[in-house]
């Protein structure tokens, strides 16, 4: 039989979907895990299961739509039609492509009934998909915990990547390559630019700038310029460990992933900056002094990070939450303890669930009467902290800007 042009791609993307909905993996394992082809077609299973991602509870309603069989969620022909939707709608691929490559992976399965359905569903023209549905699961949770309005932002800014956000070791480089570039600079050191390949951008090479969400970048701008002494908690791959280096603070980062630290490592190398790196759970390991500043940001759900990761609402199940929340208690308690006296702690966590945020302060805080929230003055013309003395980062804020990361940041001061 002659192979059809752009099929690596798809199968390969109908394995990395299958690994992130049915495994749980994220889709960076997942892609990782898929060798042996050219790096376009790499690139393109990953944009395809990425766009069905984007939008999977649409295309589901789509699907079941057109034909009365009941497909069940993981079945392989769902998937295959997920995917061959996901590129008509999101990558504007021609329709014979998307029946051509989609017909071989249904090899034994319902192949006339996905033909039967592409069919239908292409001659009556796909809906925009503009703001699609997040899980149902999710959108319950974020409208009970957020309300309405925040769920339709995300639904909005779940349908497209976001732009870039570059941060830059000097201020002065940030604004001249924002000139240069036409970039938009929303705080000092940072630059915006449309989604692009990190590599290919200028200044990589040179180490002028590393890549990391404004709103990522915030926890970091709340540690005291004066802290000499700063404990990175759970610092890789170090976003926030180089903005400390080179805003002129000691700083020691804790991980205890051996292979994201050798990232860190990297980074620190391509960016010329310094750090002293630990290996260590931080639950194990012992700090020998205290710190003018320790900065927790703690491993999380990542739901906030659902624009660039869609396949993390589908893997915040409420265990996976609560779990989360039970881990963030224990190290801010371990945090808490190598601060020292008028020194500050910052606690941080991509997530949108309250139980990761905002409940883990507030639990922390009534178990220990030495420290208190300290609220940020003068971050942001767009970071307003809450009435509680926190911040907390929703869609929808600089919407018409490209957004930012879901985000929950405290700082906490110890009484001296
Ligand atoms: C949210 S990420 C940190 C991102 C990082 N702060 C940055 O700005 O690039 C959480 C990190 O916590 C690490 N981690 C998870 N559990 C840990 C533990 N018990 N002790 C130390 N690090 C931990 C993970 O390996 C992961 O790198």
């Amino acid at each position: 039989m002659p192979s059809v042009e752009g099929l690596g791609a798809r199968r390969a993307a109908l394995q990395m979907l299958d690994a992130v909905l049915r495994r749980g993996q994220t889709l960076d394992a997942a892609s990782s895990s898929v060798r042996n082809l050219a790096p376009s077609d790499h690139a393109l299973a990953i944009a395809i299961s990425g766009e069905a991602l984007r939008r999977l509870p649409d295309l589901d309603a789509l699907i079941d739509s057109a034909t009365r069989q009941r497909l069940p969620h993981d079945s392989k022909a769902r998937t295959v039609l997920r995917l061959a939707l996901a590129q008509k709608t999101g990558l504007g691929t021609p329709d014979h492509a998307v029946v051509a490559t989609a017909l071989p992976l249904v090899d034994g399965g319902p192949r006339r009934l996905v033909h039967g359905v592409l069919g239908t569903l292409l001659r009556r023209g796909l809906p925009p998909m503009d703001a699609p549905m997040l899980p149902p699961d999710v959108e319950d949770r974020w409208r009970s915990e957020w309300g309405a309005a925040v769920v339709q932002s995300a639904r909005r800014q779940i349908s497209h990547r976001p732009p870039l956000d570059l941060t830059f070791a000097d201020d002065g480089d940030a604004q001249a390559y924002a000139q240069a570039y036409e970039g938009d600079s929303l705080a000092p050191r940072h630059v915006r630019v449309p989604s692009a390949a990190v590599a290919e951008l200028p200044g990589f090479g040179e180490g002028r700038w590393w890549v990391q969400d404004l709103a990522a970048s915030l926890p970091a701008r709340l540690i005291p310029a004066d802290a000499r002494n700063v404990l990175d908690l759970c610092a890789a791959p170090g976003g926030k460990t180089m903005q400390l280096a080179s805003g002129g603070h000691l700083v020691t980062a804790v991980d205890s992933s051996g292979s994201r630290l050798g990232r860190l490592r990297q980074n620190l190398a391509r960016t010329h900056l310094d750090a002293k790196l630990v290996e260590a759970d931080a639950l194990e390991w012992s700090a020998d002094t205290q710190y003018d500043a320790v900065l927790l940001d703690a491993p999380c759900s990542a739901t906030g990070t659902f624009r660039r990761h869609p396949e993390v609402l589908y893997r915040a199940r409420p265990k996976v939450i609560a779990d989360g929340a039970e881990l963030q208690a224990q190290l801010v308690e371990r945090a808490a303890a190598w601060v020292k006296p008028g020194g500050a702690l910052v606690y941080s966590v991509c997530s949108l669930e309250p139980q990761e945020g905002e409940e883990v302060v507030r639990a922390f805080l009534s178990r220990s009467s030495e420290f208190r929230l300290e609220e940020p003055h003068d971050l942001s013309d767009f970071v307003v902290p809450s009435s509680d003395g926190w911040i907390r980062i929703l869609p929808g804020v600089l919407e018409d800007r490209g957004g930012l990361d879901g985000f929950f940041i405290a700082r906490l001061v110890r009484g001296g």
